[in-house]
């Protein structure tokens, strides 16, 4: 999501058990959006096919909400970023062609509380720089992820995903970040993919919300088209994308947006 200015006083909320379980259906629910769309993701077939596909299946045989529809005027109910869109790529009459890769991010919305998880698809065979972006985003994400648990801090992780991307000659962008996740879709705080060790809020059990660094294979920096949704990167250069939704535990974390059978 869109960062926005520092603030004096946060309002993180921890969830209580019956909230987590109810995160866990929403996570649970986001993650089945994914495995449902994969076999669709192919050549000629139009961003906005997939989109309505994801719709249908959110709203009738989820009985879930797709949280984007609508959210701040964002026309359609998830994103499909495509090659140098770094994120909030709006689904439209495109066809997808073979060498594309994308990120699709889901959010629904089930009995008040919210799951988001993106993951990059390939339509076919994917160019080495480009399957080479996706990889570093993903270890990116892994990175953050496994250092979830009570007492360190987000700038010890936003540090770590930073070292990790810039060490593969990649870079991180700094515009967007994740956030704190539950009944709200995007709640404190900013969980931000670069930073310094020490910085920042330290991690309580109970609290909520994505990893979902954009790594640029290029330079960091990115550009709003017109449309006021689709970020792209400035030099043209390819972007990817994961996102999970975490839950900090007693002793660790909990990734709420996989399923039983996937992992890390
Ligand atoms: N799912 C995105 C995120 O990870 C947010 C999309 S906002 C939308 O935070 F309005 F573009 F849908
Ligand atoms: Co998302
Ligand atoms: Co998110």
């Amino acid at each position: 999501m869109f960062q926005k200015p520092p603030k004096k006083s946060l309002n993180i909320t921890l969830k209580t058990p019956e909230e987590i379980e109810k995160m866990r259906v929403a996570g649970r629910l986001a993650a089945e959006v994914l495995r449902m769309i994969e076999p669709h993701v192919g050549e000629g077939v139009t961003t906005e096919e997939l989109d309505r596909i994801c719709h249908d299946y959110i709203v009738d045989v989820q009985g879930a909400i797709p949280a984007p529809l609508n959210y701040r005027g964002f026309p359609k109910s998830i994103c499909t970023s495509v090659n140098q869109v770094v994120c909030h790529g709006v689904p439209g009459p495109k066809t997808l062609k073979k060498g594309d890769v994308l990120n699709i991010d889901i959010t629904v919305i089930k009995d008040g509380y919210h799951g988001d998880t993106s993951r990059m698809f390939a339509v076919g065979a994917p160019p080495i720089a480009a399957q080479r972006v996706s990889r570093v985003a993903y270890e990116c994400l892994c990175v953050g992820i496994r250092m979830v648990r009570p007492g360190i801090r987000l700038g010890d992780i936003g540090h770590a995903i930073q070292k990790h991307a810039e060490a593969q000659h990649c870079s991180v962008v700094r515009e967007y970040c994740g956030h704190g996740i539950g009944r709200d879709f995007h709640e404190d705080p900013q969980v931000l993919h670069y930073g310094k060790p020490g910085d920042g809020v330290e991690l309580k059990p109970g609290m909520t919300f994505t990893i979902e660094p954009m790594i640029n294979a290029g330079k960091r920096h990115v550009k709003l088209l017109p449309d006021g949704w689709t970020v792209v990167t400035k030099d043209h250069s390819l972007s990817a994308q994961w996102e999970h939704t975490v839950l900090v535990t007693e002793t660790g974390y909990e990734i709420l947006t996989l399923l039983p059978d996937q992992s890390l």
